[in-house]
């Protein structure tokens, strides 16, 4: 059982990582083989449409384009659970996050049909780390969010998204001009919800890489 995990967030060590670092010994528990890759650390873009992954007897589910993500895509493909956590840039994903999608989703897409090339089953899940609460997330960027989930079912198996709301964005607010965020209630927030969205982190790494892997 193999299983990818893709930090889409800048900072290593801070929710998003710390949630996908729980998930990683999660999955690692469960006797998968883990890789743990923060995408920051690589060098890519986009989608650059050479079109070389839509060239007639070529692979499928393959991007040409050699740069350090090619061969995470790769790697990917050939993995049976992807953990994936991105922060909530804007409203949105961050661009790293969408720069992967592009090219993932792209090199398995059919432009004979629209149909999807890759047959395989990789259970996804996602993680997304907020300032906002749960009663905005709800609100302004739940169906947003479930769309960008949705759109992780390209790799044909199971896809859970866990939000992680509120969380510390620095730990003394004193030293930021960040006055629209009471920090002792944020810590409080953090004290309370943090420790079990890495216990929930956990089980879903766990569970995941126990369900059968593609023969
Ligand atoms: C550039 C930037 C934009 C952000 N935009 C939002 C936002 O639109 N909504 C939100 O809830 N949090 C937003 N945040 C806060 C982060 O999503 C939140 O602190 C997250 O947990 C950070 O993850 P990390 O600790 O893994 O970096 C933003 C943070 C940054 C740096």
């Amino acid at each position: 059982m193999k299983t990818i995990v893709l930090n889409a967030s800048p900072r290593k060590a801070r929710n998003t990582a710390q949630l996908l670092k729980s998930a990683a010994d999660g999955a690692r528990d469960a006797g998968a083989e883990v890789e743990y890759i923060d995408l920051y650390d690589l060098t890519f873009t986009g989608c650059r449409g050479c079109m070389l992954c839509k060239r007639k007897g070529v692979e499928r589910c393959h991007c040409y384009w050699k740069d350090d993500l090619s061969p995470i895509i790769d790697k990917i493909f050939r993995a049976d659970v992807l953990l994936i956590g991105t922060a909530i840039y804007l409203g949105r994903p961050t661009s790293r996050y969408f720069e992967l999608i592009e090219r993932l989703h792209f090199c398995s897409l059919s432009y004979d049909d629209y149909s999807n090339y890759f047959t395989g089953k990789i259970n996804v899940g996602m993680f997304v780390s907020m300032n906002a609460t749960k009663e905005f997330y709800d609100r302004l960027y739940k169906t947003k969010f479930e769309k960008y989930a949705k759109e992780l079912e390209i790799l044909g198996g199971k896809v859970i998204l866990y939000p992680c709301y509120d969380t510390l964005q620095v730990s003394d607010y004193s030293k930021f001009n960040m006055a629209s965020f009471d920090e002792s209630k944020k810590k409080l927030a953090h004290e309370k919800n943090f420790p079990k969205d890495l216990e929930n982190a956990y089980r879903i790494g766990q569970e995941f890489s126990m369900l059968t892997p593609k023969q």
